[in-house]
């Protein structure tokens, strides 16, 4: 039964968490978002951990390319990112600062190569103290392709699916 309530947003520069994004997507038929800032991280990687650093650094708001429509209407946001130096880039920041989800849901996700959620899950709390924060989802990025069963697992888990 699709969800008409529940949205997945997400940000992925290289696509490991839109897997994790779209498995969502597709096991509950909710509405998906890309969260993507203006000026896009660039390909090199090197390039980008500097850049990300000097935005965590100086608590910078990337601005993004588009909005979602309505957030009142979700009951539940799903919130993806990867783990980037121990928390979510900052155009989740901008994200997460730009609606009001008292009152919702917000179920976190994240890809990494070994920290796992970080701090993000205590970040999220600080950007959203009036919502309920379920238990997030950790995957490591170079085992996306193969996480749907720990997916449905953790939705389960999580009370947003039943079997
Ligand atoms: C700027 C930057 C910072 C990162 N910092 C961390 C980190 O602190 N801990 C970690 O486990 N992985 C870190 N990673 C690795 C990513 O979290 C991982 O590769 C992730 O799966 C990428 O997801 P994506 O393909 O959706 O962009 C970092 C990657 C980048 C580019």
């Amino acid at each position: 039964m699709a969800r008409n309530n529940v949205l997945v947003a997400f940000f992925s520069r290289t696509g490991n968490t839109r897997v994790i994004a779209d498995f969502i997507h597709e096991k509950l038929g909710c509405d998906i978002f890309e969260i993507k800032p203006v000026d896009p991280y660039p390909k090199d990687y090197d390039a980008t951990v500097d850049r990300a650093r000097r935005e965590l650094d100086s608590d910078f708001r990337p601005e993004l390319v588009e909005d979602i429509d309505d957030s009142g209407s979700y009951d539940t946001v799903f919130v993806g990112y990867p783990c980037w130096w121990g928390t979510m880039p900052m155009a989740v920041f901008t994200f997460l600062e730009a609606h009001n989800l008292s009152g919702k849901k917000v179920v976190p996700f994240c890809t990494h190569e070994g920290s796992a959620l970080g701090h993000s899950v205590v970040d999220i709390k600080k950007l959203c103290p009036e919502s309920t924060i379920l238990e997030g989802l950790a995957i490591k990025g170079s085992t996306v392709n193969a996480a749907q069963g720990e997916v449905h697992d953790w939705l389960s888990k999580v009370g947003i699916i039943t079997s």
